[in-house]
Formats: C-alpha cells, sequence, structure tokens
C-alpha cells in the first residue's frame, strides 16, 4: 500500500521537483498539500501549489494555506535569487481554477493525523513553521503520525545561508527546535546527503521526453544559473526531492542516530547542532532528548536514476503538457 504523506512546502523549484516526483511515484499517495514562507511569501506559494497540482493532473489534492511568517522572528525575505521572483525559474504556469481548503495549514495537518492515526508521514520541505503549530494545537499528533521526514539542516558541514545554516532552519529555528524534539519519529535529509546529489546541464536535458521533465528542464535553467553565478558549480543540488527518494527507497541513505538542538540567537542561529558522541560527563541540553535520524550517506547514483526513471514517465499519472 502505498505510503500517504503530507508535503509541506514553499514552492520553489526544488519543492516542484520534489512534489513532482511524489506524484509519479506509486509508492507515495499525497494526501494533502501545505504551505508555508519561504523560498516565496506564503499566498505565492500556495498559487504555485495549485498550479503544479493542476500541471500534474491531480486538482482534487488538497491545497491548506500556513503560516506567513516565522513563530518568534521577522520572514528575512523570500529567495528569488535563488527561484526567481515567481518561485519557479520565472516559467509561468496557467493560473490554478481550484481554491485552497478552507483551513489553515497546521489545523489541516492536525485533524488529517487524528483521522488517520499512524497513517500519515508529514514530509516537509520548507521552513517547519506550519509543523510546530499543528503539535501546539494538537499535541496528541506526537503519538498518531507515522513518521516526519525532513529536508533541513546540516549535521556535518556548512549551511547554504551561512557557516551555520542551512536556508529551512535560517527561517524559524524555533520551530526546528520545536519539531526535532517533539518526541517523534524524525529523519533528516540535511546538506550533509543533498548536495552530494547534483544534476547537471547534461542531466536536466535527459529528462526532456515527458511533459513533467520539460517542465523540470524549463524551471532549472534559473535554478542551474544561480548555482553557478553563487558558487561557481555547473551543477544543481538536489534539496527537495532527496525527501521523497529516502520515502520511495530508504537503503539509497546511510543513516546515524542522536538528538539535535538548533541554535535560535547569536552568530549561529540556524545551526542545526547534533550530538552524535551521545556520552557526556555532565548532563547537557541535548540529555534525554529524542534521537534524531540524521542521513549522512547517499548513492547519489542510484538516486539521480530513480529520479529519472519516474519523470520520464513510467509511472507518471495524467497530465496536461502545455505550461
Ligand atoms: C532548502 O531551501 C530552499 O531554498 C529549498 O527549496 C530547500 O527546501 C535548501 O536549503
Ligand atoms: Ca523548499
Amino acid at each position: 500500500m502505498a505510503q500517504k504523506i503530507l508535503f509541506d512546502t514553499d514552492p520553489g523549484i526544488d519543492d516542484a521537483m520534489a512534489l513532482l516526483f511524489a506524484l509519479a511515484s506509486p509508492e507515495i499517495e499525497v494526501i494533502g498539500v501545505t504551505t508555508v514562507f519561504g523560498n516565496v511569501h506564503t499566498d505565492l506559494a500556495t498559487h504555485n501549489a495549485l498550479a503544479l497540482l493542476e500541471f500534474a493532473g491531480r486538482p482534487d489534492i488538497p491545497v491548506a494555506q500556513g503560516a506567513t511568517r516565522p513563530l518568534h522572528i521577522t520572514f528575512d525575505e523570500p529567495a528569488t535569487l535563488v527561484h526567481a521572483a515567481n518561485g519557479l525559474g520565472e516559467v509561468f504556469l496557467p493560473k490554478p481554477t481550484a481554491s485552497p481548503d478552507p483551513r489553515p495549514a497546521a489545523q489541516f495537518i492536525a485533524e488529517a493525523v487524528m483521522r488517520l492515526p499512524g497513517e500519515i508521514i508529514l514530509a516537509p520541505v520548507g521552513p517547519l513553521t506550519n509543523i510546530a503549530l499543528a503539535l501546539m494545537l494538537e499535541p496528541r499528533i506526537v503519538e498518531r503520525v507515522a513518521g516526519v521526514v525532513l529536508m533541513g539542516g546540516a549535521a556535518t558541514v556548512n549551511g547554504n545561508v551561512n557557516p551555520a545554516a542551512e536556508a529551512n532552519i535560517w527561517h524559524d529555528p524555533h520551530a526546528a527546535d520545536i519539531v526535532f524534539n517533539a518526541g517523534w519519529p524524525v529523519t533528516m535529509l540535511g546538506l550533509d546527503v543533498t548536495m552530494t546529489v547534483q544534476m547537471d546541464d547534461a542531466y536536466f536535458a535527459g529528462l526532456r521526453s515527458s511533459p513533467t521533465g520539460e517542465f523540470i528542464y524549463a524551471i532549472s535553467r534559473f535554478y542551474l544559473e544561480f548555482h553557478r553565478q553563487v558558487y561557481g558549480l555547473d551543477v544543481c543540488h538536489t534539496h527537495d526531492p532527496s525527501v521523497i527518494a529516502y520515502l520511495i527507497d530508504p537503503t539509497l541513505y546511510t543513516v546515524e542516530y542522536g538528538p539535535i538542538r538548533v541554535v535560535t540567537e547569536g552568530i549561529a542561529t540556524g545551526l542545526t547542532l547534533w550530538d552524535r558522541r551521545g556520552k557526556w560527563r555532565r548532563p547537557n541540553a541535548w540529555t534525554d532528548r529524542p534521537a534524531v535520524g540524521v542521513c549522512l550517506g547517499v548513492d547519489a547514483p542510484r538516486m539521480l536514476a530513480l529520479f529519472r526513471e519516474r519523470i520520464i514517465g513510467r509511472h507518471r499519472s495524467e497530465q496536461s503538457d502545455d505550461f
């Protein structure tokens, strides 16, 4: 039976890639999409989520709009340099015809998890604000969720906003600390594994034989240019699709366990500080905290092959081919 997920997202070029990857994969059933600020403001994230679902031929999947700002700090700014002002690399999908679910994302998440105990994995690929708000609204979701598999953080490498912080955690460090320490099973796909999976121009060109692949090729132009200009790389990092790859085939990744605390103030704000050692002379802020599954290694060629196989169409759901 397919794994039910709630996809929490700020689309976002790699968010779009991840959503289309999930929709093309029979192992996964996307039962709802919730939106959050981050790469774009939340209303644009909602617009993009609706447009992507219609493009993929899945307007039946509900979209619930979420938080417009972090729990305790101010929203820095949308990542227009990375994803363009429209969030999708200046590629414009038709205006969506569906409307969002009337419930706020946190309520949508809490109600879905309570309705289907043990069945839903939360799959956030943006700032963790909606997930933290859902926990505050309905703490019993900790026992009822099947797990949380998230893109964010950096356990053993530098961040990508600054040396300390990865972007999703940077946007709402307080929410991230809540989510990592709630006591539910969390798996973290951080920069440790998302930056080592690299897509280059030839890889994107090889996706163009399906409408989904043609769309991904189109949005990748802006993303590649960002990686070229800022990092001097001829490849894109594969952040958000990593969550979907893990859900389809966890054997792609090696995982180690230990508690994570998030730094919420000072120069290292947004740092995901992982206790990899576990044994200390004195109790500390990590003592008795839940162990997070931290992905440290990935079989990149196999992950890239899986993504390509799904995008070029073997398991593709119905979709339109104009955008
Ligand atoms: C994360 O930040 C966003 O720019 C991407 O969509 C991804 O979720 C990578 O740090
Ligand atoms: Ca994202």
